[in-house]
């Protein structure tokens, strides 16, 4: 019988393992579930017979592949796929897909929930500001990007964006201000929300010159990765501006630094939450299971990643 294994350290909810099952029973596949696990060793003891596997961040490296002896398939149910070592999976004859768009939505409302936050001091009784009228800038206008601008406008906010890979055609369509590049995105806006994936491209790219040429009072939010920050430079620039700060989803490498001297500008969420709803878990979790059913009777390799 087919096995799909789930293996997610930071688990899906109740209601998308579920509909994954309902996916799974439907195709007359086996599911089986590994969650929370704590060592890598356990991930390498549920593959061995898995001949589909659906992950979210966590790593699916040469060491997984060549423990998953019957492995076909692979689905990221997310969008960044830098957990997948792609190459790895081609030597290893795994086709690699993940499924975009299908969690962008919970991402995007996160950044407004951490902007609030922020705004209004965390909540600590004084009088903060409004977003309204404030303008935002978005680097990188895919799927997460392009909800993060729908909300915005909701919220009387002027939004921008710059992306290399899109056309500022497209995102003028979206009723959204093409800057012609990142520099004239951090100058021009109030704050600067990243969107963009951790390729060796973008890698420590929102470093201590870029951010230092934002406004007064400039905040910074990052539910991309945290890859794409060069750590060390936005926490020496913050130390010598006071008035900026930085909101993230994921927890720098230098957090107790972080922590200790931008103290009240600074905010970490203890776990990576931008896609943890019910809904973008449902999204994410039924249309990985989805596209592994896709594959294995038909052959489907859309969103295949390691073409
Ligand atoms: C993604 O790339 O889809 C998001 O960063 C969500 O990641 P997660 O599934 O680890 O929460």
């Amino acid at each position: 019988m087919t096995k799909v294994l789930v293996a997610t350290e930071k688990p899906f909810s109740r209601v998308a393992v579920e509909g994954i099952k309902e996916v799974t029973d439907a195709a007359g596949y086996e599911l089986a579930l590994l969650e929370k696990y704590t060592d890598k060793g356990q991930l390498l003891q549920a593959v061995a017979d898995a001949d589909a596997l659906i992950v979210r961040s966590d790593k699916v490296d040469a060491d997984v592949l060549a423990a998953a002896k019957k492995l076909k398939i692979v689905v990221r149910a997310g969008a960044g796929f830098d957990n997948l070592d792609l190459k790895a999976c081609t030597a290893h004859n795994v086709v690699a897909m993940n499924t975009p768009g299908q969690n962008a939505n919970s991402v995007a409302e996160l950044v407004f929930g951490l902007l609030v936050f922020c705004v209004r001091n965390f909540f600590n009784g004084s009088s903060g500001t409004e977003l309204k009228g404030k303008k935002l800038g978005i680097l990188a206008f895919g799927n997460v990007g392009r909800n993060v601008a729908r909300i915005a406008k909701g919220f009387g906010m002027e939004v921008c964006a710059f992306d290399a890979y899109c056309p500022a055609s497209v995102i003028e369509e979206a009723g959204v201000k093409a800057v012609p590049d990142q520099e004239t995105l951090f100058d021009e806006c109030d704050i600067v929300s990243l969107h963009i994936p951790a390729t060796p491209e973008t890698l420590k790219s929102i470093n201590k010159a870029l951010v230092g040429r934002m406004r007064k009072g400039g905040i910074l939010v990052n539910t991309a990765r945290k890859e794409v920050v060069d750590e060390e430079g936005l926490l020496s620039l913050m130390q010598e501006r006071a008035d900026l700060r930085y909101l993230t989803d994921i927890k720098p490498d230098t957090d107790a630094a972080f922590s200790e001297k931008c103290a009240g500008r600074y905010f970490a969420t203890p776990k990576k939450m931008g896609a943890q709803t019910a809904e973008a878990n449902a999204n994410a979790g039924v249309a990985a299971a989805k596209q592994i059913v896709g594959f294995l009777k038909e052959g489907i390799t859309k969103y295949q990643l390691n073409k």
